[in-house]
């Protein structure tokens, strides 16, 4: 039986309780922090860096949770170093901000970090096939990133599957995770489909139940 792992996406937190509300999420079980960076370039939005990881990893390392860092930014090569030396302990990034991909996951894993891929919705899985031997995690985003709260694309599902199958074929160890439109209704199709990683934003920090409470719903979806 797969151990799914629950990644809270703290882009969807309250900025001015972001401490008691990462701490909130690990004491109730949550074992990644997904820390969500957009330049403003690759994707609309403009949102958090190293300093933000800086801050949440001492809490992070109280719980062994993995500070898991999505870099949608161009040129992220720039900035690996910067991140590592905050406290990343997972560095993902999109194969379509890499010409040189396998280089720079090399560069991720030279830095002591894990290094993890991931694709938008549109480009094709096929894109990953040379450097999946390399990673330690791929990412397939179920919506279009660049914002917190939009709905997952169905059509996600079978791309899980099939990067499950292709992940397999290899023998790979890699986390397969997945991001964008998570809650409890849709956990338990993706964790089927093959994720072993979920993240989710607003189904943890939004809505009127507490930060727990909405991390049992995640844990009940997946006891039923
Ligand atoms: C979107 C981010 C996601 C997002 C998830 O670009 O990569 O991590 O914050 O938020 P929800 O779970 O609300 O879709
Ligand atoms: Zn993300």
């Amino acid at each position: 039986m797969t151990t799914i792992h629950l990644a809270p996406s703290i882009l969807s937190a309250d900025f001015a309780r972001l401490g008691a509300q990462v701490e909130e999420a690990l004491a109730a079980g949550a074992d990644y922090v997904h820390v969500d960076v957009m330049d403003g370039h690759f994707v609309p939005n403009i949102t958090i860096g190293p300093l933000i990881v800086a801050a949440v990893r001492p809490i992070a390392a109280r719980y062994n949770a993995l500070v898991d860092v999505h870099l949608m930014i161009e040129h992220p090569d720039r900035y690996l170093a910067d991140f590592v030396a905050a406290g990343a302990d997972i560095l993902t990034v999109h194969v379509e901000t890499c010409p040189h991909l396998h280089r720079t996951v090399q560069a991720i894993r030279e830095l002591g970090v894990r290094p993890g891929v991931t694709l938008n919705p549109a480009t094709p899985l096929g894109a990953l096939e040379e450097i999946l031997p390399y990673v330690d995690l791929v990412l397939v985003m179920s919506v279009n990133p660049g914002f917190g709260g939009q709905s997952y694309i169905p059509a996600s599902t079978t791309r899980i599957r099939r990067l499950r199958a292709m992940l397999d074929a290899i023998d790979s160890a890699a986390e397969l995770e997945v991001d964008g439109g998570i809650k409890p209704g849709n956990a338990a199709e993706v964790a089927a489909a093959g994720a072993s990683v979920l993240v989710a934003g607003s189904a943890i920090f939004g809505g009127p139940q507490s930060i727990a409470d909405n991390i049992a719903a995640f844990q009940q979806a997946f006891v039923s």
